[in-house]
């Protein structure tokens, strides 16, 4: 039995899939008792979580973090024999300069708390998700052709969500992978410009990024109703990131025998979600 937590979101749907595709049983955490699942997944609530008969646990940092303290000592009282963590690949960054801390993900600590755990373990730290080029320029693109924005230039390799959990999947079954911690990235930098060009050229829809001074920009996002802590540890990552030469690892195509998925790709997997 494979134990998936936060299964219903971003990187746990594809992971269910991923595993039940591979013939293992699933049992997805989920909050919601109406959760829509694969036939055959048995969906289980945080308050009530059982861990007998299962083999590897995996340990979703934004779904776990108020409880995985009593989820990990259940793991081992219950011999489960591998736990598998999301993190981040700036997980090992100044806390100021990780902008999610700013919206409560805690994925610094959800990873240590794995690591002492006693248990075998691996921790999956991807680079920024494809998914939040869709959360961040949805409603403008839907509107018009240019995306306003900062630092065109800032690059990095963002990945699909689908390699993040085919990495968490193969380290959930495979044993070679303990005790590691994985920087998982796409397989080339694009800048915010190349970003917007490519989702364009896919979508049929010929689009600009426009840039604007970081100040300004820093501004609209909170006057939208973003975290100011957040927006301000953006804006730093943005600008120190620039001077810098973007991160891009061979870390997964050595584990899955195949290059990371393009970013166009992973905008024609979500080719509908754009209008
Ligand atoms: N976005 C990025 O670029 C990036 C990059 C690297 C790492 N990360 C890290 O990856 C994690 C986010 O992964 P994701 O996108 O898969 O997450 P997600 O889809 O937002 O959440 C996963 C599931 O967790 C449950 N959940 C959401 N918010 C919760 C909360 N506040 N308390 C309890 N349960 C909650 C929900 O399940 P139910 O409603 O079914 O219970 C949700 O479907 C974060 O820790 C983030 O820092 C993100």
């Amino acid at each position: 039995m494979y134990l998936v937590t936060g299964a219903t979101g971003v990187i746990g749907r594809p992971l269910v899939t991923a595993l039940t595709s591979a013939g293992l049983a699933v049992r997805a955490v989920s909050r919601r008792s109406d959760a829509a699942l694969p036939d055959g997944v048995e969906l289980v609530s945080p308050g009530n979580l059982d861990l007998t008969g299962v083999e590897s646990l995996f340990v979703h940092p934004r779904a776990t973090k108020d409880y995985v303290d009593d989820l990990l000592r259940r793991a081992v009282a219950h011999d489960v024999r591998r736990v598998v963590v999301l993190s981040a690949i700036n997980a090992d960054d100044d806390p100021a300069h990780q902008p999610s801390r700013f919206n409560g993900d805690r994925n610094t600590e959800v990873e240590r708390a794995v690591v002492a755990c006693g248990l075998p373990w691996v921790s999956v730290r991807p680079s920024s998700f494809a998914m939040n080029t869709l959360t961040m320029w949805r409603g403008v693109i839907s509107m018009g052709d240019k995306v306003f924005g900062p630092y065109a230039a800032f690059s990095e390799a963002v990945i699909h969500e689908r390699d993040v959990a085919d990495v968490i999947a193969r380290a959930m079954v495979d044993d070679a992978l303990d005790g590691r911690r994985l920087s998982i990235t796409g397989p080339e930098a694009l800048s915010l410009e190349q970003l917007v060009t490519i989702i364009g050229a896919v979508i049929g829809k010929p689009l600009r990024y426009q840039e604007v001074p970081a100040e300004a920009a820093a501004s609209a996002m909170i006057a939208h109703g973003l975290n100011e802590g957040f927006v301000h540890a953006l804006m730093n990552r943005y600008a120190r990131e620039l001077e810098r030469r973007p991160v891009v690892t061979e870390e997964l195509p050595t584990i899955l025998g195949r290059p990371a998925r393009p970013f166009a790709e992973w905008v024609a997997d979500h080719r509908n979600e754009w209008v």
